[in-house]
């Protein structure tokens, strides 16, 4: 299957523009350049010209107009930094611009196998100059700070003068949007230009930030191919490499543009860092990265391949899902997977538990030293939540941060951040999910139990009890419609779970003898663990008998139910529409909240998961691209095949066919994770737990099969469902238990395991 997502003849325009720099961003977890038109665009045109490094951040106050207690009083917000894409066309005096002329052709290429975009353009200028414009771009897997451009123009009917203008520019601001509560409200100059040195060889940049103290280096250097005259300068923040051809009708002239990002994060002498870089690089052409580009993916697509026989529109959206979570995904320790990976603003590149429940999982599966590294952030940033524990009045534990980049809890409107202490619960989960799925019991004794002891010891100082109950006040759950109430089902089953796998935790490293001396270092007691066990065992979990459904919380049920089919389309999301206090006020939901903790934690008997996923159904909205996928998840594991396929398919293509209308700010990489989950965990029923694994595949009927593959402690196994059989086959490995359908077989290497079962039959 060739791995390629083509947009034909594109018409940009004011709108359109901004989603296509989302669509065909390159980022390889480190750099993210959006896709930029290279020429400038008219001034009316919605664009988002970024470029950003993992992590790197500024500080901005917060200004609280009544300043509580403790309230937070700064952020940090992923900074866009210097612009290296920006290039400009001039034939025979006519500059190259969308708006003008005539387009004969314009496509844009993401080609998956390959790891680069393409941009192709025939353009007839107003005098009847008709040129072939290439722009292949490339954010490099192999070698992180390299974001390379390739720049090719052919004379299709004249002979002529063609001039290239590339530019450097270091005076950049960010994008901001004070409409829109998911986007910065305020743009402010964050990054100060400290100096800029532009050669004929090559130009670097160097900015340093207004209050985090960081300073990051953009170096670029041309290659051209052709003759052709060149000449650098230097205009105000702007380095400028002119390149000027005369060229014959049917010839062509090409820039090769290398730019390297470096910051003092990551190095302690930033312009150092990128020299020495590039000189590596300049060692080679560009045809020996594309080269280490297609070997880097050959071995991703290796490991994460999932396949769907018979709907190539599908196939092509999760590949595309799986790809940008690999372009969004950290390869250091210094950061981690922003909401909107690298590819926009939107929620100014601050993680949230979207990292743990909905991206982890992929990465836990597929990739388990990255999923590893991933989570190792948080015991990174653990000393910082402890801090924000503290901040709120807790006398023990840590509380993880609603949204941060370095550790630090960057939510300025509490209700719907601080107050979402299920992060915790998300972070241990996680911790608990890669254990089971790699065994890697060393992590644990390094990092894991560590996180889980004090994620676990705060709810101990949250929760209360209350006629013999654990109960659980002032907090919110996921849905972020409902806020601040008590006894929020799913965070009630998050702290269960938690305080349950700390209790385990804590006697598997005793019987190992490997918990003295982390139980004195936390000053953790036997007693306290007691306290855990007790309060996990006693949590009180709130369930209605009329309705025979687990409400969300303690005062759902007595609101009145918000009419969505009254409400007009225009008015979603209500978030933009709805002062927060009328939301809450309301039985209306955001997004999956007690139907997600039935998939993570399995509390209840089928019977009530049923009546309450059809109860949450009706008055979910999915305004959070958190949603349709767990709804797809749970239809599949309650046997409502046709419901978990409709939701799979709002899933899948989100982000391709921008059904939030607001993919021009950035992916989703939660509800892309979580379309690979309604495929593994929703279809195939696959479930990692302490008795091992098992499936329970099910083959949507507008399917012919599928297959994908994943790890399973140092095993890999590739799963293929068909209409009336499940194969099972170990890629690599000993043998391994797996349960199919409850029953058990021995997968061993080049034995097959087949269930015969009607697979399709089982569809509702
Ligand atoms: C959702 C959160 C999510 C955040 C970032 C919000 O709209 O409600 O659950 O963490 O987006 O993706």
């Amino acid at each position: 299957m060739r791995k390629i997502i083509e947009r034909d003849k594109i018409e940009h325009n004011k709108k359109t523009t901004s989603l296509y720099e989302t669509l065909f961003h390159n980022a390889n977890g480190y750099i993210g350049i959006r896709g930029c038109l290279e020429e400038e665009v008219p001034a009316d045109w919605d664009t988002m010209r970024g470029t950003y490094i993992n992590g790197f951040y500024d500080i901005i106050p917060m200004k609280q107009a009544e300043n509580l207690c403790n309230f937070v009083e700064e952020k940090q917000t992923m900074l866009n930094v210097a612009d290296t894409q920006t290039i400009r066309l001039i034939i025979d005096n006519e500059t190259f611009s969308l708006d003008k002329g005539k387009l004969w052709k314009n496509t844009r290429t993401l080609n998956m196998e390959e790891g680069y975009t393409l941009r192709e353009v025939v353009w007839e200028s107003p005098k009847g100059k008709k040129v072939q414009i290439k722009v292949k771009r490339m954010a490099s897997f192999s070698q992180l700070t390299l974001f390379s451009m390739e720049y090719e123009v052919t004379a299709l009917n004249f002979t002529g003068n063609i001039k290239i203008e590339s530019y450097h520019i270091a005076d950049v601001t960010n994008y901001s949007n004070s409409n829109d509560p998911r986007m910065a409200a305020e743009s402010a100059r964050h990054l100060i230009l400290q100096d800029m040195i532009v050669t004929n060889d090559e130009s670097i940049a160097v900015s340093k930030t207004q209050k985090s103290n960081l300073t990051m280096c953009s170096m670029v250097v041309h290659k051209v191919q052709g003759n052709a005259s060149t000449f650098a300068k230097k205009e105000g923040n702007k380095g400028i490499y002119l390149v000027e051809a005369r060229v014959e009708e049917h010839s062509k002239l090409t820039l090769e543009k290398y730019s390297v990002f470096t910051d003092s994060i990551r190095y302690d002498n930033v312009v150092e860092a990128a020299k020495t870089d590039m000189e590596a690089i300049l060692k080679n052409r560009l045809a020996y990265y594309y080269e280490k580009q297609k070997i880097y993916l050959a071995h991703f697509w290796k490991q994460t391949e999932v396949e769907i026989y018979g709907d190539e529109g599908v196939n092509q959206a999760v590949n595309f899902n799986m790809y940008q979570l690999l372009q969004s995904a950290a390869k250091d320790c210094h950061c981690n997977i922003a909401a909107k990976g690298l590819s926009g603003e939107g929620y100014e590149g601050h993680y949230f538990w979207d990292t743990e429940m909905f991206l982890l999982p992929f990465f836990i599966l597929t990739n388990p030293d990255l999923a590893k590294m991933l989570i190792s952030y948080r015991y990174d940033t653990l000393d910082a939540a402890r801090e924000n524990a503290g901040r709120l009045g807790h006398k023990r534990g840590a509380l993880y941060p609603w949204r941060t980049i370095t550790g630090v809890e960057c939510s300025g409107y509490f209700p719907s951040g601080t107050a979402q202490y299920h992060i915790n619960g998300a972070v241990a989960y996680a911790v608990v999910n890669y254990y089971l799925t790699t065994g890697d019991l060393n992590f644990i004794v390094e990092k894991g139990a560590e996180i889980i002891f004090e994620t676990a010891r705060l709810w101990l100082d949250v929760g209360n009890y209350s006629k013999g109950k654990f109960v659980i006040h002032d907090v919110t759950g996921p849905d972020e419609y409902t806020c601040m109430i008590n006894n929020n089902y799913y965070t009630n089953c998050a702290a269960k779970y938690n305080m349950r796998w700390a209790a385990k935790i804590y006697e598997l490293l005793k019987k190992n003898a490997l918990i003295e001396k982390l139980s004195e270092t936390l000053t953790l007691t036997e007693k306290e663990i007691d306290e855990m066990k007790n309060a996990a065992h006693n949590m009180f979990l709130p369930y209605d008998e009329e309705l025979g459904i687990n409400p969300q919380d303690d005062s759902f049920l007595t609101k009145p139910i918000w009419n969505l089919e009254q409400t007009p389309k225009d008015d979603f999301p209500l978030l933009l529409h709805y002062h927060p206090l009328h939301l809450y006020r309301h039985q209306v939901c955001k997004q999956a909240d007690t139907v997600l903790a039935y998939f993570l934690f399995e509390e209840e008997d089928d019977d009530i998961m049923k009546k309450s996923y059809e109860y949450y159904e009706k008055i979910t909205t999915h305004d959070s691209s958190l949603s349709t996928c767990v709804f797809s998840i749970v239809a599949s594991k309650l046997g409502m095949h046709q419901k978990g396929y409709d939701y799979f398919g709002d899933s899948a293509k989100l982000d391709l066919e921008n059904t939030h209308g607001n993919t021009k700010d950035g992916i989703h990489t939660a509800n892309m994770g979580g379309c690979y989950m309604a495929i593994v965990n929703g279809f195939a029923g696959l479930r990692i737990k302490e008795e091992g694994v098992s499936l329970t595949p099910f083959l949507p009927k507008e399917w012919k099969g599928y297959q994908f593959e994943f790890r399973y402690q140092g095993n890999l196994m590739k799963v293929i469902v068909l209409k009336d059989e499940v194969i099972l086959k170990l890629q690599e490995g000993s043998e391994t238990w797996v349960t199919i359908y409850g029953k058990k077989y021995l997968v061993k290497q080049k034995i097959e395991v087949r269930s015969k079962k009607n697979v399709a039959s089982s569809y509702l």
